[in-house]
């Protein structure tokens, strides 16, 4: 096993680990932090719709009817929270086990791709985001919130030091900037928002309806 799966597989363990804490801890940075981004992104979401890195499903509920939903997650204990709560709902939902590396999902397979609090915890996000732009259809959404590097040096500089634990523990960094390959991977940035000193940042981008989402050397990273 090489170091790169050793790690993989702890912070896999990790969230396995903390699903059952998951949706009490979450729900706190919701109602303080997140505000409305659950209701916003998933509100948003049209026609066939892909959730990378779904958890334990707490947009399930903010979907509207009508839409067909994947889910995909790396953890089966957190897509078990999703499967139990999508029965709970009545919610029709295909969910699996799936790397966000590498989604098992042909080329322009859905009109809508939604990732929440997924960024921050994916290993690589570059090729998570290039993996997401893949399987949208010309023309189709791209809808990301998280929690991003701060506008205010203060904060940020708290983030750092944050991320010298969080990430070697679970994974978890707090100084990504997803706008900024989502760009670079030639999507058309329609929406995006910053609040709470620009930690939250949530976006809607579209791929080209070309279908040449091309890449872009944006430089940022
Ligand atoms: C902070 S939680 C966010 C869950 C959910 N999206 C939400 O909004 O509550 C991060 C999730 O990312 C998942 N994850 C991390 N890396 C992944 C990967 N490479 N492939 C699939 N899921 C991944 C974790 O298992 C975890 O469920």
């Amino acid at each position: 096993m090489t170091s790169t799966d050793n790690r993989t597989a702890r912070w896999q363990r990790y969230w396995d680990k903390h699903s059952g804490s998951y949706d009490r801890q979450m729900g706190f940075f919701d109602r303080h932090v997140f505000g409305d981004s659950r209701q916003w992104a998933c509100g948003q979401a049209t026609g066939e719709v892909l959730e990378v890195a779904v958890g334990t499903g707490l947009n399930l509920e903010a979907y509207p009817a009508g839409i067909t939903l994947t889910g995909i997650d790396w953890s089966d204990a957190m897509l078990d929270g999703a499967r139990r709560r999508a029965a709970e709902l009545g919610r029709t939902a295909t969910l699996q086990q799936a790397d966000a590396h590498a989604l098992p999902f042909a080329d322009a397979s859905f009109d809508t791709v939604v990732c929440t609090f997924g960024l921050c915890a994916i290993p690589d996000h570059v090729k998570a985001i290039k993996e997401m732009t893949r399987v949208l259809r010309p023309g189709g959404k791209l809808i990301l919130v998280d929690h991003v590097a701060s506008t205010s040096r203060i904060a940020r500089g708290v983030q750092r030091f944050l991320e010298t634990f969080t990430v070697p523990l679970g994974g978890e960094h707090f100084l990504r900037r997803p706008s900024v390959q989502v760009r670079a991977a030639g999507m058309d940035v329609e929406q995006i928002q910053r609040f709470k000193v620009g930690l939250v940042e949530r976006l809607v981008a579209r791929k080209p309806a070309d279908g040449n989402a091309r890449e872009r050397n944006s430089g940022e990273h």
